[in-house]
């Protein structure tokens, strides 16, 4: 390793360790789209799935398939189990020491939890974005985008380069960013800080990505950038997004999932759950009764 290599190892170790180490009636506008004729490939499978903090029980058998190259929703008032629920699916649960799990929770088939399944992998086979946008600060743009893979060793400039425009453009960021690649991350606005957090997702070998309420701290119009990105990212990622915004839902969504007091309600076609919910609490919740 040359001697400037080694300085910039030291930088992105540096930045990034600490974080590593801390672990009324509404009104809802439903897009129409035709069902799919095509069967879906299940992605993500939840199989009897329970939580706990200590001795407190967060989610209660959640079962659910989640299939490839769809946006699920997942909606519920506040402490209902939608963060615990996400952060199952890709083994952030088991960072918090007193957390534990039931159940199971299987990628393409294959149960996440396998011994041969290292969670550092599956972190990056399933992604998350938070609700606060988490660029590392003192790295630059094209440090952040690739940070995934310079932790792995990936030394060649070229590489990472292209690695950067790719996952830029997908995030739809490239054209704001590319004359300013060596600004600090912490220099963008809100929105384009959630895009590059989105970018360095997709750098590394994403399938899944999760998304914990990821525009409630943005302004409407980054938002709409966002939700305009996942519209397009489904064409190759499953997404899983958690969201207060029943309007953002309905818009983003092919299925959506309601939970309450951590047991899964309601899981169906979005259209279905918001014209015609099978359950009342469903219907309670989404016609503002309470949540
Ligand atoms: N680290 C933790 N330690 C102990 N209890 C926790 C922890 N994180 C969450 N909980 C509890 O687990 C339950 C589910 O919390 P969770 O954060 O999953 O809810 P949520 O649906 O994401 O809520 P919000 O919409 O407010 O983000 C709550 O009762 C919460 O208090
Ligand atoms: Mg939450």
């Amino acid at each position: 390793m040359s001697d400037e290599t080694a300085v910039k190892d030291k930088k992105v170790r540096a930045a990034v360790e600490p974080t590593i180490a801390k672990s009324e009636t509404r009104k809802i506008e439903v897009r129409h789209e035709e069902p799919s004729t095509e069967k879906k490939t299940t992605k993500v499978k939840v199989d009897d799935a329970c939580a706990f903090f200590g001795t407190k029980q967060a989610l209660f058998s959640v079962n659910m398939e989640i299939a490839e190259k769809e946006v699920t929703a997942i909606i519920g008032p506040s402490g209902c189990g939608k963060s615990t629920l996400i952060r199952c699916f890709n083994r952030m649960h088991e960072t918090v020491p007193t957390a534990k799990f039931t159940g199971d929770i299987l990628l393409d088939q294959k149960s996440i939890f396998a011994p041969t399944m290292d969670p550092v992998v599956v972190r990056r086979r399933i992604g998350m974005v938070f609700q606060k946008p988490t660029p590392f600060p003192t790295l630059s743009i094209y440090e952040n985008v690739i940070v995934g893979l310079t932790l792995n060793g990936v030394r060649d400039k070229k590489v990472l380069d292209e690695k950067v425009e790719w996952s830029l453009r997908k995030a739809a960021l490239w054209d704001e960013v590319k004359d300013n690649l060596q600004k600090p991350g912490a220099a963008l606005s809100g929105g384009q800080q959630q895009r590059l957090c989105i970018a360095r997702a997709l750098a590394v070998e994403l399938e899944v990505l999760l998304m914990d309420e990821p525009c409630s701290a943005l302004d409407p119009i980054s938002t709409s950038k966002v939700e305009e990105l996942i519209h397009e990212l489904r064409q190759n990622y499953t997404i899983i997004i958690v969201t207060h915004n029943m309007q953002q839902a309905a818009r983003v969504s092919q299925k959506t999932a309601f939970m309450l007091n951590g047991k899964l309600v309601e899981y169906d076609a979005t259209e279905k759950v918001f014209t015609n919910p099978s359950n009342k609490l469903t219907e309670d919740y989404i016609t503002g009764r309470f949540g």
